[in-house]
């Protein structure tokens, strides 16, 4: 038996006897007990109560397939038709970069190995965030994929605005921040022969209810949706809002690349006239946010002269 196995039983939030889930499982109780002990280690909250059993923390907010599609508008349902909903999964961007269709997307409760950008952690609690890679393959025709990772972020924001939770910002090239803490992370990965079709995978990570304490090991600051929302949001809601502008937003990148989205990420763009430092492998440019250009590439002023950046890490400076 494996805990997902457990996990699966539990996750109706109920009590369950070690006796009933050792039948069921056709484990011995202390089998059983090591497996409840190995969940609470992953951060799962399990009740433990003498003489009525295990039962997970009750208001957990499970993910469901059938909530998600009931609020999935036509055009995503037609789009992705292929989603895949984990318990566990070492990285749902693994987990995708490996499934054999495309569009296709796989969604887990919880991440023992998320990753982040630049080869951080991605801390993914059990059944509190959003963790989900999309799949989608791109042909050669589509001019430059720079900017997609934008786009991806802008179609992010919108998705939150139409949830009602205004005043998302974004961070070049693609964090989601509230008042300067980061909500949601993007990780592109792509595959695929020079010249020839290029499948991406498109790692989203979003903070929905994560506690101070599962949160602990972040080394930045960061907040919760339930924090920005004006109303509670459950996170199958939350997903759907996601892929209905990821279906609008990925045929219309393939189109128009980022022109359908520059001014949106004028709207968005938090950076806009700050005082920056952007960290490149050659050093630190220090200098003002000037937006973007058609590409998708910063701008940073110097003096009189602008130039524009494809990669590094910015961050606003703390005299401002
Ligand atoms: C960042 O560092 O800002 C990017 C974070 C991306 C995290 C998401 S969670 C779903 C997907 N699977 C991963 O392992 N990472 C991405």
């Amino acid at each position: 038996m494996n805990f997902e196995e457990l996990l699966a039983i539990l996750a109706d939030g109920e009590f369950h006897s070690g006796e009933e889930l050792s039948g069921a499982l056709g484990v011995s109780r202390t089998t059983v007990w090591k497996q409840v002990a190995r969940l609470q280690e992953l951060g799962v909250e399990v009740n433990a109560v003498k003489g009525r059993g295990y039962r997970l923390r009750q208001d957990v907010d499970l993910l469901s397939l059938s909530e998600i599609y009931r609020h999935l508008g036509d055009r995503a349902c037609d789009t992705f038709a292929h989603i895949d909903l984990e318990l566990t999964v070492e990285s749902t961007n693994r987990v995708a970069a490996s499934a054999n269709v495309t569009p296709y997307i796989c969604l887990a409760e919880m991440q023992t190995a998320g990753r982040g950008r630049r080869g951080r952690e991605w801390v993914s609690p059990f059944a509190t965030n959003i963790y989900l890679s999309l799949a989608w393959r791109f042909t050669e025709a589509t001019a430059s994929l720079d900017s997609l990772s934008l786009c991806v972020a802008v179609a992010m924001a919108r998705a939150l605005r139409n949830l009602t939770c205004s005043n998302v910002d974004l961070k070049w090239p693609n964090d989601l921040l509230f008042e300067g803490r980061k909500l949601a992370g993007i990780l592109l990965e792509a595959s695929g022969e020079v010249g020839g079709p290029i499948r991406v995978i498109i790692g989203i990570g979003l903070n929905v209810a994560m506690t101070q304490g599962q949160g602990a090991a972040i080394d930045q600051d960061w907040i919760s949706l339930d924090e920005v929302a004006t109303k509670p949001l459950s996170r199958n809601k939350v997903v759907a809002a996601i892929l209905d502008e990821m279906a609008e937003a990925l045929p219309a990148f393939e189109q128009q690349g980022f022109a359908g989205f520059e001014k949106d990420w004028r709207e968005f763009d938090c950076l806009i006239n700050k005082s920056v430092e952007l960290r490149l492998g050659s050093g630190v440019i220090a200098g003002v946010a000037r937006g973007v250009d058609a590409t998708g590439a910063l701008l940073i002023q110097q003096g009189d002269s602008i130039k524009l950046y494809r990669g590094g890490e910015v961050s606003v400076r703390v005299s401002q």
